[in-house]
């Protein structure tokens, strides 16, 4: 696949190297033109190649890996029409307080609706930047880490499970992109490693809970 990641930080640069290790041809961006992390890409993302944002167009997906107080100067023209995968959380103690994100809807609602006409699908939110490669192994490996996928388009949704798939975790499917507040920040699925089957269990229990509030 082309995989464009928007992002060059802990996130960014963490699914770029899985993605170049699992053959995907990588291309990285941040805000800035591409000599700024041109180096940076070389050293940290050996085989991914660094773009100006808008040479992601034309990307199979984009993972989008920025800080999430930031969201509003995300340039969203260059993701129009795309797969977008969102990685972010919203914390607090470090995003400061923001109504939209106050209000009970998963975060990842609150983002598709900025970035307009993307297919937005929620996942890689709920597993540390360290972790990535670490935790990754091959299809079928027993207690394999899974990784909950939410998205409202059931195409976006497979292709973004075949790349979590490609990157070494089992992708579990949790619904529409509503449901990705069931492994946002403070969420027993948010906060620990789970197989597949765990996976599926703790999101049946949370959408139990959700449906009686
Ligand atoms: N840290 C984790 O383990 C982890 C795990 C899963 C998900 N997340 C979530 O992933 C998101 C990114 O976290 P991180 O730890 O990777 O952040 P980070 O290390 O601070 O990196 C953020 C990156 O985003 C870039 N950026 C900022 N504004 C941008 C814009 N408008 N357009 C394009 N790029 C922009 C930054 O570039 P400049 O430096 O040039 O500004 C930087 O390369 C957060 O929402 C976080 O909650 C984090």
């Amino acid at each position: 696949m082309k995989i464009g990641i928007l992002g060059a930080g802990r996130v960014g640069t963490a699914v770029a190297r899985q993605a170049v290790r699992a053959g995907h041809t990588v291309r990285i961006a941040t805000g800035k033109p591409a000599s700024e992390i041109k180096l940076l890409t070389e050293v940290i993302v050996p085989g991914a190649t660094a773009v100006d944002r808008d040479q992601l167009r034309g990307s199979d997906l984009i993972v989008v890996a920025v800080p999430l107080h930031k969201y509003r100067s995300i340039d969203a023209s260059v993701l129009q029409g795309h797969v977008v995968i969102d990685t972010m959380n919203y914390w607090a103690p470090v995003d400061g307080v923001m109504e939209e994100f106050e209000g009970g809807r998963s975060t990842s609602e609150v983002i598709a609706e900025f970035l307009g006409d993307v297919r937005a699908v929620k996942t890689l939110n709920h597993i540390g930047y360290g972790d990535i490669e670490v935790d990754s192994h091959p299809a079928g490996a027993p207690n394999r880490r899974a990784l909950a996928v939410a998205g409202d388009d059931a195409q976006a949704k497979a292709v973004v499970s075949a790349f979590v798939d490609s990157l070494g975790y089992d992708a579990v499917d949790a619904g529409p992109l509503s449901a990705g507040k069931t492994f946002e920040n403070g969420t027993e699925i948010f906060n620990g490693r789970h197989t597949a089957e765990q996976v599926r269990a703790l999101l049946d229990t949370c959408q139990k809970v959700l449906a009686e509030v």
